[in-house]
């Protein structure tokens, strides 16, 4: 059966690009067809400035979202990435087969390090390896498929190289697994800038839709999109000149099942486009927001999931992780 491993990391409050771009198909696609992991990738949440408290409030927030957005744990394993001990055990030896030049070379190192930089701050040393420990993240699996947004793929394609690369030094342990993104909706923009990723983080609050965002801070936020203006007032699907009205296109045709050129010149004005984006999106959240709050209301069936999950994940990663210790050379204990 095909193995499916996928996460998401709690710097911020999900968004609606993190559930177009990966949790709803998780959800509703690669949890009935495969055999699926998706993890609350804390570790990560460490490798830029954070609070401490904060980070154990997202990462909880986030396990109950993906329940909330469905993810069953009749059929999948949700668990919390610090919770197995194997993803930092084997991101180390993995540390031992990547070189500087290639994570120097990752664009969101380089952005993010940049934006660090800017801000008078430090970059730590775990932003730089970051992607090694995501490669940890899904080569413990045996992972056939990562399911995942756009701005990942990169991230992916790394994580192969590393797998051949210890394949052939050290003979046959890891699975090669490949990126797997959706039709529409892989890369979902900021609002009020909409030539940059919408983004959990993001310094452009109202540009960001949250997944628990009221009805009413959602219309606000789409009616007041940035559009494209000087360009007149056609309602086209052209990513590159046209931004703003194409992302608003993309969302829409995201959130009802269709593909944004379908619904190219379909509108008239900015206006009605932006009122049926904001109808789609809000019944699109409604029912996460519902679960969620019934799934706030019992946290210890959350927290239950969670310590059954990891159990299976590391049940599950342990054996393919002592392997590769001793592939590499290390003596086994005793
Ligand atoms: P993260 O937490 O930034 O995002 C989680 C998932 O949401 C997707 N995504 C988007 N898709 C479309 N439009 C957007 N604006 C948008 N923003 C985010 C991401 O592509 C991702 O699929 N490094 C990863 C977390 C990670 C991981 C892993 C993922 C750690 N280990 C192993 C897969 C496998 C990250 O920062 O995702």
């Amino acid at each position: 059966m095909t193995r499916i491993f996928s996460g998401v990391k709690p710097t911020g409050h999900l968004t609606l690009g993190n559930y177009l771009g990966a949790v709803r198909r998780w959800a509703f696609v690669d949890q009935q067809r495969a055999d699926a992991l998706f993890c609350v990738v804390d570790l990560h949440a460490l490798t830029v400035d954070h609070d401490p408290g904060r980070v154990r409030r997202l990462s909880r927030q986030a396990a109950t979202l993906l329940l909330a957005s469905g993810l069953d744990p009749e059929l999948c394993t949700v668990f919390v990435q610090s919770h197995v001990d194997e993803h930092a055990r084997l991101s180390y030896l993995l540390e031992c087969v990547a070189t500087d030049g290639e994570m120097r070379r990752m664009i969101q190192y380089k952005e993010k390090a940049a934006r660090e930089r800017e801000r008078g701050g430090s970059v730590r040393l775990s932003l730089l390896t970051y992607p090694v420990l995501m490669a940890a993240d899904i080569l413990a699996y045996g992972t056939d498929e990562v399911p995942v947004g756009d701005d990942q793929t990169q991230h992916v394609e790394l994580t192969r190289d590393l797998a051949v690369r210890f394949n052939q030094r050290y003979g046959h342990t890891f699975v090669v697994p490949r990126a797997v993104r959706p039709e529409v909706g892989a890369r979902v923009m900021n609002l009020q800038e909409p030539t940059s990723k919408m983004g959990k983080s993001d310094d452009v609050g109202p540009g960001v839709v949250y997944l628990l965002d009221e009805p009413d801070a959602v219309r606000k936020k789409i009616m007041r999109a940035v559009t494209d203006s000087g360009s007149g007032q056609d309602v086209v699907y052209d990513r590159e000149a046209r931004p703003g009205v194409s992302n608003l296109l993309e969302i829409l045709a995201a959130c009802e099942g269709g593909n944004p050129e379908a619904l190219s010149g379909v509108y008239e004005s900015y206006g009605a486009l932006k009122k049926d984006t904001v109808e789609a999106v809000v019944e699109l959240l409604r029912p996460v927001q519902e679960r969620h709050k019934q799934l706030c209301a019992d946290p210890a069936y959350v927290e239950g999931v969670l310590r059954d999950g990891a159990e299976k994940a590391r049940g599950m990663a342990r054996p393919r992780v002592d392997a590769a210790y001793r592939a590499i050379g290390l003596l086994a204990a005793g």
